[in-house]
C-alpha cells in the first residue's frame, strides 16, 4: 500500500514536532521559574489601616497558609526559630546521605519575599501567647544575640502552627541518650553517629562484644518514621557500607522495637504483613509487643509481652538509638491551653472548631500537629488546613472591604436627595450585599485523605491510596510503588529549585553511592 509510508512519515513528523514543542515549552517554563525565583518584584509597604496577622511556625501548616494568602490584605508577621521550610517526608533519606539536607530546606526568606506586601519575619520562639492582651512573647534563642533578645508582638489575628515535639513519655534516659528524627539537626546527628559507631567498632583491639554493641542500630517506634529510617539504614549498609567497610559485614544489625503487636498501624493488614516480610528479607529484626522502659548510654531495658500474656524483662545493647514514638504537646501550646477553660480536657493539643478557631478564643486559629482534631498529625492534614485558612483569611479581607464600602454607600444614601441617585446607590448596596453573602458562605474545613505512603527500604514502598475523593481505594507495595513514592514526593516538593536538588541527589547516589565520611 503506497499510502502507508506517507502516513508513517506524517506520524513520525508529528511526534518529532511534538517532542520539539515539549522541549521548547519545558525550557521556557524552567527559564521563567528560574528568572521569577531570582527576581522578586517590589513589595507594598506595611499599611497601618490593615489588620496584623501573626503566624507562628514555618512548617507544613504555616507555609501552606503563607503560600496561598493574599498578603495585600494584611500586615503579616511570621515568627519561627527555623528560617526555612522543611520537607519532612524526605528527612529519613538525609540520615544516610541519600539526599543532602539542604535539598529539602526551602528558605523562608524566598517565600516571603515573593509576597505582594512586605512580610516581617522574626527568627524566634514564641514562649507565651497572651490571649487576653493579644500579644505573643518571643525569645531569640539562637547563638548570636543582640542587645534585645526578648520582646512582645501584638496581633489582631493569630495562627498557631508550631507543630509538636518528640514524645518520650517521661521514660528515663531517652532525652539524654537517644537521637530523634524531626529536624535537620537530628538527621545530621544520626548520620554522624552511624559513621562514628562504625569507625569506633573498627578501632584497634576492640573486643568482639563491644563491636557487636556498637554495630547494633536500634530504632524505637514502628510508626512510619521508624520504619522509613530503618529502611534507609538498611539501604546504606547494603549499597555502601558493606563495600567500603567490609570488616563490619557480619556484625552490622538493625532492630526495630515496637510496643504494639504490629508496625504501621495506620496501614491496611496486607501492607503491614508485606512490610514485616520485607524487613525479614532485609535482615531487619522487628521486635513487636516490646515496650522500652528505660534507656542508658549503652542499652535499653524492655518489657516483652509473651504469647500467653506474661511479661518478660530484657536488656538490649545498642550503638545507635533512634527514638521515633510520635508527638507531644509543646510548652507554648500547653501554656495557652492552661489559660482557656474549654481546653482543659485536651491531651493532644489545641481543640479547634470546624473553622480551626481555637475553642475559648476569638481571632486565634490553630493548625497542624499542635491542634487536636479527629485527623492524624500528618503533613497532608496540616497543608490542607493551611490552604483552608488562606481561603478563610482572603475571604475575610474581602468581607471587610465590602463592609467598609457598604458603610460609605449608606452614608451617601443618607445624604442623597436626588431619587435617581438614591436608586443607583440602592442597586449598588444590593449588589454588594449579595456578593458579601456569597463570600461569607465558606464551608467548614473538611479533610480529603489522599492515602498513606511509606518507604520500607530495598527500593520498595507501601501505599494505601484513595482515588476520586475516596470512591476507589488501593493497597500496593513493591518496586512500582517505590517509583510512585518517588514521583509523588518530588512533585510535592514546594519549589522547582528543591525539586531539581532532590532529583540530582538521587542521581548522584545511584551513580557514586553515599558518602561514608564523618563530618
Ligand atoms: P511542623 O511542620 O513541625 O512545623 C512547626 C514549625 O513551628 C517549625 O517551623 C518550628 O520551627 C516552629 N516552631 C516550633 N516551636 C515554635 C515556637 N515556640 N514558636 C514559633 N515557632 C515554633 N506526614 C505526611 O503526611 N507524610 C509524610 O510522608 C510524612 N513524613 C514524615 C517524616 C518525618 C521524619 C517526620 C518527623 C514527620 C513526617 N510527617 C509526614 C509528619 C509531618 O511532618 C507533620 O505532620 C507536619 O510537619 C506537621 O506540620 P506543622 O506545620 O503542624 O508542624
Ligand atoms: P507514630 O505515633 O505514628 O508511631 C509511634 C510508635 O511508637 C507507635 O506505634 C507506638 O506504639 C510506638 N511506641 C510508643 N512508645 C513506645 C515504647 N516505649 N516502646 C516501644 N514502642 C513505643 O509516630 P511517628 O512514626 O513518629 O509519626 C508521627 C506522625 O507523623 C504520624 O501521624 C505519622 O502518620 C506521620 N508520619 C507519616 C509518614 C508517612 O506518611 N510516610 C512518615 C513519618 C511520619
Amino acid at each position: 500500500n503506497p499510502v502507508a509510508p506517507k502516513k508513517r512519515f506524517r506520524a513520525l513528523r508529528f511526534i518529532w514536532r511534538l517532542t520539539w514543542l515539549s522541549a521548547v515549552g519545558g525550557m521556557a517554563y524552567l527559564t521563567y521559574h528560574i528568572y521569577d525565583s531570582k527576581h522578586p518584584p517590589e513589595q507594598l509597604p506595611a499599611d497601618p489601616s490593615k489588620k496584623t496577622l501573626v503566624v507562628l511556625g514555618s512548617g507544613w501548616g504555616s507555609v501552606s497558609l503563607l503560600k496561598k494568602l493574599d498578603t495585600e490584605n494584611y500586615n503579616l508577621v511570621v515568627i519561627s526559630p527555623r528560617n526555612f521550610f522543611l520537607f519532612t517526608p524526605l528527612l529519613p533519606s538525609c540520615t544516610t546521605g541519600t539526599i543532602e539536607h539542604r535539598s529539602i530546606m526551602e528558605p523562608l526568606r524566598h517565600i516571603i519575599r515573593h509576597k505582594k506586601r512586605a512580610v516581617k519575619y522574626y527568627e524566634a520562639e514564641a514562649t507565651k501567647i497572651d490571649a487576653e492582651r493579644r500579644v505573643v512573647k518571643i525569645n531569640d534563642f539562637s547563638d548570636v544575640k543582640g542587645s534585645v533578645s526578648e520582646t512582645e508582638v501584638p496581633f489582631d489575628y493569630l495562627v498557631v502552627g508550631v507543630g509538636a515535639e518528640n514524645a518520650t513519655f517521661g521514660i528515663p534516659g531517652v532525652k539524654e541518650h537517644a537521637c530523634f528524627l524531626k529536624e535537620i539537626g537530628d538527621a545530621q546527628q544520626i548520620r554522624k553517629k552511624v559513621m562514628d559507631c562504625i569507625e569506633t567498632a573498627t578501632f584497634k583491639d576492640q573486643s568482639e562484644a563491644e563491636k557487636e554493641r556498637l554495630l547494633h542500630m536500634v530504632v524505637v517506634g514502628g510508626g512510619p518514621t521508624g520504619i522509613e529510617f530503618a529502611g534507609e539504614l538498611h539501604d546504606f549498609f547494603e549499597e555502601d557500607l558493606r563495600k567500603w567497610v567490609p570488616d563490619i559485614t557480619d556484625k552490622f544489625k538493625v532492630t526495630l522495637v515496637e510496643a504494639l503487636p504490629n508496625v504501621l498501624p495506620m496501614f491496611s493488614k496486607a501492607l503491614i504483613e508485606y512490610t514485616e516480610k520485607t524487613f525479614k528479607d532485609e535482615n531487619i529484626s522487628v521486635r513487636t509487643k516490646t515496650m522500652v522502659k528505660k534507656v542508658t548510654d549503652k542499652n535499653i531495658d524492655v518489657e516483652v509481652t509473651q504469647p500467653d500474656g506474661t511479661k518478660v524483662k530484657e536488656s538490649i545493647d545498642y550503638g545507635l538509638l533512634v527514638w521515633a514514638t510520635g508527638n507531644a504537646v509543646r510548652n507554648v501550646v500547653r501554656d495557652l491551653m492552661n489559660q482557656l477553660p474549654p481546653q482543659k480536657n485536651s491531651r493532644r493539643g489545641l481543640v479547634v472548631n470546624d473553622y480551626l478557631v481555637v475553642d475559648g478564643t476569638e481571632g486565634i486559629w490553630a493548625l497542624g500537629d499542635c491542634s487536636a482534631t479527629k485527623y492524624a498529625p500528618t503533613a497532608q492534614v496540616a497543608s490542607q488546613q493551611g490552604n483552608f485558612l488562606a481561603r478563610l483569611f482572603n475571604s475575610m479581607a474581602k468581607t471587610q472591604a465590602i463592609e467598609e464600602d457598604l458603610y460609605n454607600l449608606d452614608q451617601q444614601m443618607q445624604a442623597a436627595t436626588n431619587e435617581d441617585e438614591k436608586a443607583r446607590l440602592n442597586a449598588e448596596i444590593n449588589l454588594k450585599g449579595r456578593s458579601m453573602s456569597k463570600i461569607k458562605q465558606l464551608s467548614p474545613f473538611e479533610y480529603s485523605h489522599q492515602g498513606s505512603l511509606a518507604y520500607i527500604g530495598a527500593d520498595r514502598a507501601v501505599a494505601d491510596l484513595n482515588w476520586f475523593g475516596g470512591a476507589i481505594s488501593s493497597a500496593t507495595g513493591g518496586e512500582l510503588t517505590y517509583i510512585f513514592w518517588r514521583s509523588a514526593y518530588v512533585s510535592m516538593v514546594f519549589s522547582l529549585r528543591n525539586r531539581i536538588l532532590v532529583l540530582t541527589d538521587w542521581l548522584k547516589t545511584k551513580a557514586f553511592g553515599r558518602d561514608v565520611s564523618r563530618e
